[in-house]
């Protein structure tokens, strides 16, 4: 089977650039064993025409150089934007690193601590965008909204997990959602988490089985101050989230803080990406980040920070503070 560029030889009736000038005419693009076979195949759809004929050409694809390429090139450029919006969108839904796993809860309250439930509703991820969430718990301490089961909770703190190991520490208990990964990881040996509420310890025990949790024998709880605590052994992955909300400008000059006294190998801070695009922007660089510039932030604010070696990440930065920009566009601040 072959493919033939055919186009009719009958006048057209209405008014167009083909009517006269038949190479000007858009054609039909038929598959047929020969130029007759393609001839009778024109001749089956239009059956009024067989008088006036059809011109029959052989066709070798688009890179033949006649008038009606253009129609073609135009196709492709379309098909090549649609192909970028479908990546875009597909990235808006892929999350860059595995997901967290998340315990068991249920709703309960200590001292001014409590854990509610509430309804699905639709909401942006740190990586990826809108979609909807269920099975949602939230964490209070009065009225500070400490952590929830949110993809953007979730997703900001999954990368953290893959660092963990040897002796870890946890800045921040909150919902013990990092801390169930962590324990879960068979390269992690020892878990230190430092929390400086008694009462957001014992809440944990209110809202799930801890106990039960795999690798629950590995977690030491030390209730201290992150600004204060020092390890007696030697830390090789710290994780710090003791703050309520994404974006703290707070973040690198306490990040700095705690690093001083833990002196951990490798360090993540909860939003640290928001902080970097901050120092890019301080810079005056332009978009897009580099995995180069992550590594002048790094030596810059003197915090072993983790993805540095990662060539993606400062594209993952960027995604997260889109998304944290156009939520707030969403609640309208
Ligand atoms: C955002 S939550 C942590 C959420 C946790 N990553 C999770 O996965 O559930 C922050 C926690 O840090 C604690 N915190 C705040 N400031 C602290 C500090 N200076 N020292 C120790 N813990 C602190 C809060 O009491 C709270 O439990």
């Amino acid at each position: 089977m072959q493919e033939f560029r055919c186009t009719r030889n009958a006048r057209y009736q209405h008014d167009c650039l083909g009517r006269d000038d038949l190479t000007a005419r858009q054609g039909h693009y038929i598959t047929a064993h020969s130029k007759e076979d393609a001839w009778h195949k024109m001749a089956e759809r239009f059956p009024d025409e067989t008088e006036a004929g059809f011109t029959v050409d052989e066709w070798e694809g688009f890179d033949v150089v006649i008038g009606e390429v253009k129609p073609g090139r135009q196709l492709e450029s379309e098909f090549a934007k649609l192909k970028e919006l479908a990546q875009d969108a597909e990235k808006q839904r892929t999350p860059p690193y595995p997901p967290l796993q998340v315990p068991e809860y249920r709703e309960g309250r200590h001292g001014d601590w409590f854990l509610d439930r509430i309804d699905p509703i639709l909401i942006r991820g740190y990586f990826t965008g809108v979609q909807p969430t269920s099975g949602n718990y939230r964490l209070f301490q009065n009225k500070t909204l400490w952590m929830s089961l949110t993809p953007r909770e979730l997703e900001s703190q999954s990368h953290h997990v893959l660092y963990a190991r040897g002796h870890t520490v946890i800045m921040g208990l909150g919902m013990g959602v990092l801390l169930y990964n962590v324990i879960a990881r068979e390269e992690v040996e020892k878990v230190t988490v430092v929390e400086c509420d008694r009462n957001a310890v014992e809440m944990l025990y209110q809202i799930a089985e801890p106990q039960s949790w795999p690798g629950w024998e590995k977690v030491e709880i030390i209730v201290a101050d992150a600004f204060e605590w020092q390890p007696d052994d030697p830390v090789d992955f710290l994780s710090v989230d003791i703050w309520a909300k994404l974006g703290d400008a707070r973040l690198r000059v306490e990040g700095q803080q705690i690093q001083a006294n833990v002196r951990a190998k490798v360090v993540a801070l909860w939003g640290q990406e928001i902080d970097f695009i901050h120092f890019v922007g301080e810079k005056g660089y332009e978009a897009p980040p580099t995995l180069a510039q992550y590594r002048e932030y790094i030596e810059a604010i003197s915090i072993p920070l983790i993805e540095s070696d990662n060539p993606d990440y400062p594209e993952y930065c960027l995604r997260a503070v889109e998304q944290v920009m156009m939520t707030q566009q969403d609640v309208g601040f």
